[in-house]
């Protein structure tokens, strides 16, 4: 069988549970059409398949879920088919530019070293040339770096086959609960490719929305990111230290309009602003300690505490407004990170991935940006974006690229609307900036600029 089809025998048995052996057709294929699938001559993953009648699936709330599923599947694999050709197509261009480029640059300092004298008219002219050449240097280095990408989606995509496959063969072992929740895993990891392929480089930030006017100058709120379907609970924090009661709306839509919330009482008083809801559980910087604890509302419970190494605390390297805010976590595509300052580099932002169960360091970059000066930071597709300040006309002005280990001066100007930004961050789900700015609570959409365009060369 070819591994989509497969795909779609096993996802219809799962759905299908208990109700199996009635509902199940004799031949999978003769209701699920499979457009192509697996790989081609390259090994590049097309795998398009399209659901069956409706009629035939609308007897279970479940198949819903299937269909949706499916879409997702779907989706994705259009997306790496248009990503896939569009790199290849372009990395060829971009290679061959890449030799003449760098053959130009040899060449071109030679003549410099030899011949500084006699040809100053045509040095002169060849000079321009290079320098209107120069950027294309980094727009090179990207393309490379995006063809990359593909291939690991592509093994990505081929590793969740072989997983389906495998999920195939032991079908018998499992009930219902079971399938679903490796289904539901799946499916994660699907989402999570899904906003990998999407990511790109900030452009712009938007106007803000001011969803509410409630609480101090200081604070945090935010959705999680990983909430499940239909879950748009909003986490609100008011005060930055010797404050221990986080609040739950039920909706985006309570926030707004009431102050209906439950409270939840942490077992310690959080520092600054920097805490962040992610899958269910609260990460926060303990007041008056460098040590992170994740505290789970599923259990009411922490689930795991453990000091964040040399990280300053209790103001010695806050952000620029002050406010105990030394330890700023925060999630993006790919995950939880740390932004904080330590005494080794000098003062300035230090970047660490965390394992969100463990909280261990997975890996640190250190920046050349001080701390102190700094007025938030956020991360997006594992970027770390700095702003200027906050208070008066605030812009994004420092991007460190984790890929890279790269930083770059930017300008990206947004608008302040109540001159006092205590908290601001991504949120990759909903692609958007949360921000807590003088007791408002507002939002910001943003632009991300994927480097794959073919007109841009
Ligand atoms: C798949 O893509 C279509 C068109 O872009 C979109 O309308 C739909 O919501 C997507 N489905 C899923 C499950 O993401
Ligand atoms: C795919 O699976 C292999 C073997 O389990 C693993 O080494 C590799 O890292 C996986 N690749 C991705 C992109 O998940
Ligand atoms: C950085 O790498 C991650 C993972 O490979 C990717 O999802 C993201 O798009 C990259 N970010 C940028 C700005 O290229
Ligand atoms: C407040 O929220 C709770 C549950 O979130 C709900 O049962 C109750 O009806 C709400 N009250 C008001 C006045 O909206
Ligand atoms: C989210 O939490 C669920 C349930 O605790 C877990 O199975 C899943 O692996 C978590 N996802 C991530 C990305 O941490
Ligand atoms: C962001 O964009 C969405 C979709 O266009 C829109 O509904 C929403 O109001 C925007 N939010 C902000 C803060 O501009």
């Amino acid at each position: 069988m070819q591994p989509a089809s497969k795909l779609l025998t096993l996802i219809l048995l799962i759905f299908m549970g208990t109700e199996l052996t009635q509902v199940l057709p004799a031949n999978p294929e003769e209701s699920w059409q499979v457009y192509s699938s697996a790989q081609d001559s390259e090994g590049r993953c097309v795998c398009t398949v399209v659901a069956p009648q409706q009629s035939m699936c609308s007897r279970d709330a479940r198949t819903k879920q299937l269909r949706q599923l499916l879409e997702k599947v779907q989706n994705m694999t259009q997306s790496i088919q248009v990503l896939d050709q569009r790199t290849q197509r372009d990395l060829q261009y971009v290679e061959k530019m890449e030799v003449q480029l760098r053959g130009l640059e040899t060449k071109f300092r030679q003549v410099e070293e030899n011949h500084k004298q006699n040809i100053a008219k045509q040095y002169k002219a060849i000079k321009a040339k290079m320098e209107e050449l120069r950027p294309l240097i980094p727009v090179l280095e990207e393309y490379k770096a995006d063809a990359k990408l593909v291939l690991q989606f592509k093994e990505e995509v081929q590793n969740l086959t072989s997983v389906l496959s495998e999920l195939q063969e032991e079908m018998g072992a499992y009930d219902y609960e079971e399938l679903h929740n490796r289904v539901s895993n799946l499916e994660e990891r699907l989402r999570a490719c899904m906003q990998k392929l999407a990511c790109g480089k900030l452009t712009g930030i938007s106007d803000p929305i001011t969803i509410k006017t409630s609480g101090s100058r200081f604070g945090s709120w935010m959705t999680d990111p990983l909430a499940p379907e239909g879950d748009t609970r909003v986490w609100y924090m008011d005060g930055y230290h010797n404050n221990r009661f986080v609040r739950e709306y039920k909706s985006m839509h309570d926030f707004m309009t009431s102050d209906n919330f439950t409270s939840h009482r942490l077992p310690h008083p959080w520092s600054g602003t920097g805490q962040v809801v992610y899958n269910g559980s609260i990460y926060f910087n303990k007041f008056q300690s460098h040590v992170i604890i994740k505290f789970d509302f599923r259990t009411s419970s922490i689930s795991k505490s453990r000091q964040l190494d040399y990280a300053g605390f209790n103001n010695a390297y806050h952000y620029a407004w002050g406010g105990h805010s030394d330890i700023d976590l925060m999630v993006d595509e790919g995950g939880l990170w740390a932004v904080y300052a330590t005494n080794q580099n000098a003062g300035n932002i230090v970047i660490s991935k965390l394992n969100p169960n463990t909280l261990q360091i997975i890996k640190s970059w250190t920046t050349n940006h001080p701390k102190r000066s700094a007025g938030e930071s956020f991360m997006i597709c594992g970027t770390l974006y700095v702003t200027n300040g906050y208070s008066g006309g605030t812009k994004v002005y420092y991007a460190y690229s984790t890929n890279s280990s790269t930083y770059e001066y930017i300008d990206i100007a947004f608008q302040n609307k109540y001159s006092h930004i205590s908290m601001l961050d991504y949120n990759p789900r909903d692609r958007a900036l949360y921000a807590w700015n003088n007791g408002h609570q507002v939002l910001y959409n943003v632009t991300l600029f994927h480097v794959i365009r073919s007109e841009e060369l």
